[in-house]
């Protein structure tokens, strides 16, 4: 993420229509930007492996070409599938964290670049998008499914928040989840691998039969990546290569209706604290 982040900002250094905010220069800026990132993400996955860059083909999908430039090779159909089923469920979501922090950057006229990499650091956070990377180190942590079942109560007890569950919207249940379930599953039964949806659908009963709390969509999405051949710390940066659109699109409808976002704070802290003079100190 912190790659993700700083690549966009450079981008917006590099860029030469970074200052102009009309509509089809942002346009330009946001399609570049779409294009860009997951071909920065690619290479970086690739050289902190010691391995060689692959460039990006022509012929190839946007999902198609992400595997491609990850590791080398396009896999069955079905997995593109999954992957294309996956960033679209995660492109726009209304006004979560990100988004409103890219409509708040926007609202100071800034540019577009910076409401990006200001999105990009508010995504990172483990209560928004960096949930699916905690649900993978989750289920590493159960290992196995027969140990689901005590650790998710345990966790309960303990009164820890579990990654992938809940939602301040929706709260009988995420509408994205039964889509990219089933696409979690058709990725696992091609992967021949029965331990992650073992322990998801456990973890998942335990939850609504002692807490009500439903899963959110980064539940699934993270075993479906890990099952994709993705290392753990890709799995938010690819919710970004895809929530760059929903971003964008705010982005320039914030633009086109500009108010300054400036919320005021009800303080209902200490009524007045005596301030002793320096000297007494
Ligand atoms: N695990 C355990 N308990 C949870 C929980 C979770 N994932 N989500 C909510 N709760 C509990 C809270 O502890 C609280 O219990 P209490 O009333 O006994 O104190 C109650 O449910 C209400 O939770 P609250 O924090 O007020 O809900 P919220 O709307 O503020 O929280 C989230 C929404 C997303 C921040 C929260 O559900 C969460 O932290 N989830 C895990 C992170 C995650 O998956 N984020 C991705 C979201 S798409």
């Amino acid at each position: 993420m912190d790659v993700a982040r700083t690549a966009v900002s450079i981008m917006g250094l590099e860029d030469k229509e970074t200052k102009d905010n009309s509509p089809k220069a942002n346009m330009r800026k946001v399609m570049r930007i779409f294009a860009k990132t997951p071909v920065a993400l690619a290479a970086f996955y690739r050289s902190r492996k010691g391995k060689k860059i692959i460039q990006p083909k022509k012929k190839l999908s946007f999902s198609e070409n992400f595997f491609y430039m990850c590791f080398g090779k396009v896999p069955n159909k079905d997995i593109v599938k999954a992957f294309d089923v996956s960033l679209i469920l995660y492109a726009e979501h209304s006004f979560n964290v990100s988004t409103f922090t890219a409509r708040t950057i926007t609202s100071s006229l800034s540019d577009i670049h910076g409401a990006i990499t200001g999105a990009i650091a508010s995504l990172k956070g483990p209560l928004h998008g960096g949930a699916n990377e905690e649900v993978m180190h989750m289920m590493n942590k159960i290992k196995k499914p027969e140990n689901a079942s005590k650790w998710i109560n345990k966790a309960l007890d303990n009164k820890d928040v579990v990654m992938g569950f809940g939602h301040r919207v929706y709260k009988s249940g995420d509408s994205r989840v039964p889509t990219m379930r089933e696409y979690f599953g058709k990725v696992a039964k091609i992967k021949k691998d029965k331990k992650f949806e073992k322990i998801y659908d456990t973890v998942e009963k335990v939850m609504i039969d002692r807490k009500n709390i439903y899963p959110n969509v980064d539940y699934p999405t993270g075993p479906t990546y890990h099952l994709m051949g993705f290392d753990t710390d890709f799995f938010t940066p690819i919710f970004v290569i895809s929530r760059i659109t929903g971003w964008s699109a705010h982005i320039i409808e914030q633009l086109s209706t500009n108010k300054l976002i400036r919320p005021l704070a009800a303080y209902n802290g200490n009524k007045h604290r005596k301030v002793s003079e320096l000297k007494n100190r």
